[in-house]
């Protein structure tokens, strides 16, 4: 029986502005469209993981004015009995620009509900979880560190996404705790000098310093969005690489595919349990990057999530 999947995460009311470009420093632009979406990387990923066709727990808190989000999920068959409403509170939110050129985006956030996160609250949620069960977190809710801290202290394995990556993160979270990390090549780079690296390293040698840094990871996976996806995991004393090719698509909307990714990535793995480790890995990273290859060429990004079905259909 595999584990019982959590997921600490974000919740936000997304707000799309479709624009020629993103605006620079004292322009001002005209949207050609205007969409209200659900979304929040926390959600996306609990989306991405169930349709994939996992079972998971949405742990997160919502405003009075996000309750269809939080509706939107259950009808997902993600379980959230974890969730609260938060009445007084505004639900986070996110403004979206995405490039018609590129598919692009640049993003503001507005905390909300996602600042309103407690370890009180969590060690609570965690009466429920404990050895052989995933937390699954980003870095888009308040006391991020402090609820990872708990989740370890309680045995579980623990995948992280620290997206959006903030300066400081190597002393808010725990990352000598984390089971799998999981960031894009900026990301990676950013954490690479946090940790006091000087080289000038791309690509798999990333995934590979960060793996030396911290004993407690399995793996690291550098997503490199146009050039594909590198990871370096280990187990029982052997080491292996992976590349996988990106696709060749055409781009639309990149919202959302770092937690399709995300999503499918751990489901898979869970869902191939039974193979020898690092063929489960290889799975999961395949099915994970054709998944988040569907994504990029949607609007929205929850909304870009495709089915299993769909990705199956596209592995043939
Ligand atoms: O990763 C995409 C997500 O980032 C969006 O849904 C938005 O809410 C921001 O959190
Ligand atoms: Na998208």
């Amino acid at each position: 029986m595999p584990g019982k999947i959590l997921n600490y995460g974000s919740v936000n009311i997304d707000e799309f502005f479709s624009v020629p470009h993103i605006c620079s420093s004292g322009e001002t632009l005209s949207s050609t469209n205007y969409v209200v979406r659900a979304g929040g990387k926390g959600a996306n990923q609990s989306i991405a993981f169930a349709k994939a066709g996992g079972k998971v727990y949405h742990a997160g808190n919502f405003g009075n004015d996000a309750v269809w989000i939080r509706d939107l999920m259950k009808e997902n068959g993600i379980d959230m009995s974890f969730a609260k409403i938060k009445e007084n509170e505004k639900n986070g939110r996110a403004f979206i620009q995405v490039s018609e050129e590129t598919g692009d985006n640049c993003i503001v956030l507005y905390p909300g509900t996602n600042g309103t996160y407690t370890a009180e609250e969590a060690s609570e949620v965690f009466k429920s979880f404990g050895s052989g069960d995933w937390i699954v977190q980003q870095n888009e809710i308040s006391q991020g560190g402090a609820i990872m801290r708990l989740a370890a202290s309680k045995g579980l394995s623990i995948l992280f996404n620290p997206a959006p990556l903030t300066k400081g993160i190597l002393k808010e979270f725990p990352f000598d705790k984390v089971t799998i990390l999981i960031v894009n090549e900026h990301e990676a780079k950013s954490l690479y000098e946090e940790i006091g690296g000087t080289k000038q390293v791309v690509g798999l040698d990333l995934a590979t310093e960060l793996l030396n840094q911290f004993d407690s990871m399995q793996g690291v996976i550098v997503t490199l969005g146009g050039e594909g996806v590198v990871a370096k995991f280990r187990q029982d004393g052997k080491v292996s690489d992976f590349k996988v090719a990106s696709r060749k698509v055409s781009v639309k909307d990149t919202t959302g595919a770092g937690d399709t990714f995300v999503g499918y990535f751990l489901a898979a793995f869970i869902r191939a349990e039974k193979e020898d480790y690092f063929k489960r890995v290889e799975l999961a990273l395949n099915e994970a990057n054709f998944a988040s290859s569907i994504a990029v060429q949607r609007e929205g990004s929850m909304a870009s999530v495709p089915s299993l079905e769909e990705v199956k259909e596209n592995m043939k």
